[in-house]
């Protein structure tokens, strides 16, 4: 049975301060969230500091970002290795806002898949169409070819110790959110897509849903069958939101 799997992204928010608010009030609530594996990802320097409040806890700990590098001359780039010395367990690669931003294409986001699960880390891999894409009716087409990449460069057997994230870049801080069946549909999709190469990786990954994920609309879609669990971006900033949502899992 796949468990849900919330992980809050903080993206480009946060400080000293916040760190240890937000992590306190998790930790506080964090006994009545039952049915749900729980992470966060902060920025990288609050990392230290997360996975000393972190300590002990069921909550995990995660990157937003990782190099497709071990180690050498590239500068301003964190490697997995490095992330894994601070207790972090996941690292997300290929957010919609890395490879629109920041141009990562398929061949980096699996090249990095590739260094994070190599460093010891489980990728929260995430795929997406855009409102055009998805309107011109190739959505199927896009995340195929985005897990193909990976698929191609890392085998099935690599989903084994990975996570999916399926984040329609249209709703993703927009406010905008897919709606339940909309989900089901993809992540059924990415489910099917990597059963024709391993049934049973594929009946065990686990494959979270990212965009405008909300307390109010949490339960609704963790409740989807191929939907286990949330990215979430702009409600994992506010303690309650982010326990509600935790607590949407049942
Ligand atoms: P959002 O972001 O919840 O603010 O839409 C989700 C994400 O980008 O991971």
């Amino acid at each position: 049975m796949r468990r849900i799997l919330v992980a809050g992204n903080w993206k480009l928010n946060g400080s000293i301060a916040m760190t240890k608010e937000l992590i306190g009030g998790i930790l506080a609530g964090i006994g009545e969230v039952n049915n749900a594996d729980v992470a966060v990802c902060p920025p990288y320097p609050y990392i230290p500091l997360a996975q000393e409040l972190l300590a002990g806890s069921p909550v995990a700990l995660g990157a937003q970002d990782v190099s497709d590098q071990a180690q050498g001359a590239y500068t301003g780039e964190v490697s997995a290795a490095m992330l894994k010395e601070f207790d972090c367990r996941y690292s997300i690669v290929g957010h919609s806002e890395r490879r629109s931003l920041y141009g990562e294409d398929d061949a980096t986001v699996a090249r990095k898949f590739v260094a994070a699960q190599a460093g010891g880390l489980t990728p929260i891999l995430c795929v997406g169409e855009t409102l055009e894409e998805r309107e011109s009716g190739v959505t199927d087409e896009i995340i195929a070819r985005q897990l193909d990449a990976v698929l191609d460069a890392a085998g099935i057997a690599a989903f084994r110790q990975a996570v999916i994230a399926y984040e329609p870049v249209w709703a993703i801080g927009t406010g905008r959110t897919a709606t339940p069946e909309q989900a089901q549909a993809v992540h059924k999709f990415i489910r099917d897509r990597l059963a024709g190469h391993d049934a049973e990786v594929a009946a065990a990954v686990q494959i979270q849903y990212g965009g405008s994920v909300k307390p109010g609309n949490a339960a609704e879609l963790f409740a989807q069958p191929d939907i286990d669990g949330g990215l979430i971006g702009g409600a994992s900033l506010k303690v309650g939101d982010f326990l509600a949502i935790c607590k949407a899992a049942g």
